[in-house]
């Protein structure tokens, strides 16, 4: 058996005749094959491509990387044949209603009665206009986010002019609610930044206080869930993530990543405004597009001027066969890798060469290895993770600070104020199956790297 799966490639023909259909009444063309020339190039590709990690397979645990589900993967080739551009409806009239709609039901997964919002070629762009949009409301005061937000935030904030302030975290990797408090009566900062689902730890900052706190002082608050928005369909989740993602809808902005866990191709994340109103910021002409229609073109509300139509194609074809719905099927597969990440993280708990740093909020588990002192943990972190990948288990290293790691006891002595850890993603719903495997090979790689 294959471990990529190639099923619905005939789905794909069928499609393509529909879509021609619809031009039928136009000359036809005459088309040269050069398939044999093709097929060279092709081949010599996907040779290339083997020099890969198995992203795909559940033995990869490594970053948030997940296969797009096969229907997106479809929907997506299929718009290749038109190459639709999302920046105005002269470009991709259909492809830019479909994104319309999409977008449409992440803002109303997150919470939002009302929003103006895109697509965007991922998180990084997505909260870059969300911090744009910010700095436009808040001239002049700083844009504060923790210590474990996103690198993107302080690098777009230089970007942007704007000052950035970092706030330390809790011994969860939690925005520290005492320090934001402190730092908001300073009356600086004009906007802060709230990570549902840090990229490290998953850890999910307590969006309630902070919603409260930055209200108070006349702060807007941005909800950076690239990583983690989908799980607010999950209905396995302690309270404090629950209560975190129930308010999102009472943020001014938010940040959802459909390329991590919503089963798309890399090139699609998506920022939602809570007011339509902030549409007047992006105003601007374009000598070229906009004069197809007097209805809205996505690029009069987007900084990026061509966007990937097929992003959107693959999306809403995604969400028709999945909604965004409680209870269903994208619902129980974050509730499955949820469900693997805290069996992992029980087993890790229960092994005493290793110390977790703390119960999975999301479907992210760290955890350290026991040693002396912090260095020797961290050099056995990076063998520990050389001896898994050499038995096709792939991990991931992330390191972390004492006051994040200190908890967990995993060194006698502190000798630096860090420590390297192992990090795993159980993003893929078959990790559920795949854990007693899984741990079989990290067993097997742990003895090795002791021994
Ligand atoms: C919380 C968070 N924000 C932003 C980003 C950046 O997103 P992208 O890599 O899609 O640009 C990531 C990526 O992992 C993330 O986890």
């Amino acid at each position: 058996m294959s471990t990529l799966d190639p099923a619905g490639l005939d789905l794909l023909e069928e499609a393509l005749a529909v879509l021609d259909e619809g031009f039928a009444r136009l000359p036809r063309l005459e088309r040269r094959s050069e398939r044999e020339r093709w097929r060279a190039v092709l081949l010599e590709a996907a040779g290339r491509l083997r020099d890969n990690y198995p992203y795909h397979h559940p033995l990869y645990v490594g970053q948030m990387l997940k296969p797009p589900h096969p229907v997106a993967r479809l929907a997506y080739a299929l718009a290749m044949w038109l190459n639709p551009n999302n920046h105005a409806l002269d470009g991709g009239r259909a492809s830019s209603a479909m994104e319309r709609e999409a977008v449409s039901a992440l803002a109303t997964m997150l919470g939002f009665d009302e929003h103006l919002g895109h697509l965007a070629g991922g998180g990084t762009m997505a909260n870059f206009e969300a911090l744009w949009v910010a700095r436009e409301l808040e001239p002049g005061r700083a844009i504060a986010a923790s210590t474990q937000a996103h690198y993107t935030h302080a690098r777009l904030c230089a970007v942007l002019g704007v000052p950035f302030v970092a706030l330390p975290v809790d011994a969860r990797g939690r925005l520290d609610v005492a320090a934001l408090e402190s730092a908001l009566a300073g009356g600086g900062i004009g906007t802060v930044v709230a990570t549902l689902g840090t990229t490290a730890a998953g850890a999910v900052d307590p969006l309630p206080e902070i919603l409260e706190l930055a209200r108070r002082q006349g702060a807007r608050v941005h909800v950076d869930a690239a990583y983690g928005g989908y799980f607010t369909l999950a209905e396995n989740l302690e309270s404090e993530a629950r209560a975190a993602f129930d308010a999102i809808g009472g943020a001014d902005s938010a940040v959802v990543d459909p390329h991590k866990h919503g089963l798309q191709p890399y090139g699609c994340g998506c920022v939602l405004f809570r007011d339509p109103g902030v549409g007047r910021i992006y105003r601007h002409d374009s000598p070229y597009t906009y004069f197809s229609s007097p209805e809205l073109h996505l690029g009069e509300i987007s900084l990026e001027c061509s966007r990937a139509g097929a992003a959107a194609v693959a999306l809403w074809t995604t969400q028709r066969l999945l909604p965004l719905e409680r209870g269903g099927e994208l619902a129980l597969g974050l509730e499955a890798g949820r469900e693997a990440a805290l069996a992992l993280h029980a087993a890790l708990a229960a092994d005493r060469r290793f110390a977790p740093l703390g119960a999975p909020e999301l479907d992210i588990v760290v955890w350290a290895v026991r040693a002396p002192t912090a260095s020797e943990s961290s050099e056995l972190a990076r063998r520990l993770f050389e001896a898994a990948a050499a038995r096709d288990l792939h991990l991931a290293l992330a390191t972390f600070p004492r006051a994040m790691a200190g908890a967990a006891r995993p060194v006698l002595e502190w000798d630096r104020p860090e420590i390297r850890c192992l990090r795993a993603c159980v993003m893929k719903p078959e990790h559920r199956e795949w854990l007693a495997e899984i741990l079989a090979r990290l067993d097997a790689a742990t003895s090795a790297t002791l021994a």
